[in-house]
């Protein structure tokens, strides 16, 4: 018991530079599990950089990511060998693009996209598999007649949903999203937020979302980190950061939704 207190991700003095430009400057923080953290600000604020860097999907300069590893012990996820990171990607993790096709295949059947996920923890069972992928596509509403369907037959909320039950079935512990509705309508922008919401306290996850929209912080997160210009202007509690903005820049960010 005692192993598993203390965080599931710490984030230390972490700095990508493209060449000369600021990617992301000495940033740290730490997620707690079952804690949903959103990234917010303008774009181009370093948004992206912070979180393709900390799930290891791009290079730091430098700086160290901790991650609890489901036995309890921490590992600096720099020093990890890269199929060790690759199977954390696959299992204990989950990434949500703001593209589906980012985190799809898109010429296998939708029940293969889910299935491939669960063969990763080691499932081989095809009955099993196939029963476990129609409960996770009725989850995010898919009817189960689709589940031989291919994703490109799909409509942009579909393949997003699509994109959450391959993720959210090996029951990941941590949850990286980039923008997740960013590219659909506004009617099903809302839709897609509920579901997330729910799945997201159903299972407990921990999940780093970054987004441009202040609402779906609002909605989905515990706790907001500001960034302007690669840097952390301001972190809080969701409700205080955005009812009573202390910096300037946040302040501005916040106003400028109420106006519209
Ligand atoms: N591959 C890259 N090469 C050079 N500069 C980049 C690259 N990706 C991002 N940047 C720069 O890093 C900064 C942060 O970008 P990004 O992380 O994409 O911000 P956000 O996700 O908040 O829009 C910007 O100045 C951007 O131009
Ligand atoms: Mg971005």
């Amino acid at each position: 018991m005692a192993a598993h207190d203390g965080p599931l991700l710490s984030v230390r003095d972490l700095t990508k530079r493209y060449g000369q430009r600021i990617g992301c400057d000495d940033i740290s923080f730490d997620v707690w599990p079952g804690e949903v953290l959103a990234i917010v600000g303008e774009s181009g604020s370093g948004k992206t950089t912070l979180l393709n860097c900390i799930s290891t999907r791009l290079p730091a300069t430098s700086g160290t990511v901790t991650y609890q590893m489901r036995d309890g012990q921490p590992r600096n996820l720099f020093e990890m060998e890269e199929a060790e990171r690759r199977h954390l990607l696959r299992t204990d993790w989950g990434f949500v693009h703001q593209n589906p096709a980012d985190g799809l295949r898109m010429t296998v059947s939708a029940g293969a996209n889910v299935g491939e996920r669960l063969m990763a923890v080691g499932n081989r069972h095809y009955g099993q598999i196939r029963e476990t992928a129609t409960d996770w596509l009725s989850r995010v509403e898919i009817m189960a007649e689709r589940i031989d369907d291919q994703p490109r037959a799909f409509s942009g909320g579909m393949r997003q949903r699509l994109q959450i039950a391959r993720n959210l079935v090996t029951a990941p512990r941590l949850v990286f999203m980039d923008e997740p509705t960013g590219g659909l309508d506004v009617s099903v922008q809302a839709r897609l937020l509920d579901l997330l919401r729910g799945l997201v306290a159903d299972l407990g996850l921990a999940v780093i979302i970054v987004t441009h929209d202040l609402a779906v912080a609002r909605l989905l997160s515990d706790r907001i980190m500001v960034m302007k210009d690669g840097h952390v202007i301001e972190t809080g509690l969701t409700d205080r950061v955005l009812d009573d903005p202390q910096a300037p820049y946040t302040q501005l960010l916040v106003s400028s939704i109420l106006q519209v």
